[in-house]
């Protein structure tokens, strides 16, 4: 305890320095609690506003995937290129090492594995609030699928995780999973976008579409981009480029980091596009300065 007696006297109030604005640089959070904006603020990076999250989550629903066969070696290296992980507890406890300082989004549900058509008919919590603060980490991810046969589900499991993410100060990341048979259209992602945002999710994923800027403009809370099927590294960062001109606050991108032929080197180059404001023509020329300096 300090003691009571015999202190300095308290006497510089700072009279002509304004207290700090009480605004917050995340679109739409502005009215989260402390906690909740501390976390965003790991999530995001509040210079850049933006944020370049790894996931490697597919294991969950499709085993080992092409990059993923062992994720202690082939993740865990270009942990220290990204600004948040995502990924699932089991991956996570297992492959990446607790000493990381990267923010990690626990990806929270589980769904049908790739041997069922529709993913939607099996989706569930695969990890709730209490696994998600043991491992402290900075966000949960819920997957919606809109549209489709586990809508209900998905969207109640949405709404628990907001409820539950609001008492702990733990922000939720809605995902917007497209059926196989459904189009990627600009008119549902504008609804699927807008429909996670209004249940509650601090910020929400999706996929690039034209007229980006729309969906961007009537989701009330920031955007990222999912990667998709892995593209020409060319093509991959040129869809950053885009995304992040129209207004997406970062990606969530997996293979087209770490199918790349130099995951650190992509991810450098997608962590330029993201925060440093490089043109996609920048970016492509220090992934390949990158990639043939390790070689
Ligand atoms: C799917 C997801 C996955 O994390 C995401 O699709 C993986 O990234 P990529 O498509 O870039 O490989 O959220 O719902």
């Amino acid at each position: 305890m300090p003691d009571a007696i015999g202190n300095k006297v308290p006497k510089n109030y700072h009279l002509d320095v304004h207290a700090p604005e009480q605004g917050f640089f995340a679109k739409g959070l502005g009215n989260s609690d402390w906690g909740m904006k501390n976390r965003l603020s790991k999530l995001f990076n509040p210079e850049s506003g933006n944020t370049v999250m790894l996931a490697f989550d597919h294991g969950y629903i499709m085993g080992p995937t092409s990059g993923l066969e062992r994720v202690d070696v082939t993740i865990a290296p270009v942990c220290k290129y990204v600004d948040v992980l995502m990924g699932t507890r089991g991956a996570i406890r297992t492959c990446i090492p607790p000493t990381v300082n990267n923010a990690i989004c626990l990806r929270a549900t589980y769904d049908s594995s790739v041997l069922v058509d529709d993913m939607s008919v099996g989706t569930g919590i695969g990890a709730d609030m209490e696994a998600a603060i043991r491992m402290n980490v900075t966000a949960v991810a819920i997957q919606c699928f809109i549209g489709g046969a586990g809508e209900a589900r998905s969207m109640e499991d949405l709404c628990r995780a907001v409820d539950c993410g609001e008492r702990y100060g733990i922000p939720v990341l809605g995902v917007t999973a497209v059926g196989k048979n459904m189009a990627r259209s600009t008119e549902y992602f504008l609804l699927a976008t807008r429909i996670l945002a209004e249940l509650g999710a601090s910020f929400v994923k999706t996929y690039y579409c034209d007229h980006f800027e729309n969906v961007v403009a009537a989701c009330p809370v920031p955007i990222v981009i999912a990667g998709g099927k892995k593209l020409p590294e060319k093509d991959a960062l040129e869809m950053a480029w885009r995304a992040i001109s129209d207004g997406a606050r970062g990606v969530d991108m997996g293979r087209n980091i770490f199918q790349s032929e130099c995951p650190a080197a992509m991810a450098q180059a997608i962590g330029a596009v993201v925060h440093k404001g490089s043109s996609a023509k920048e970016a492509y020329e220090m992934y390949q300065e990158i990639k043939n300096s390790t070689k």
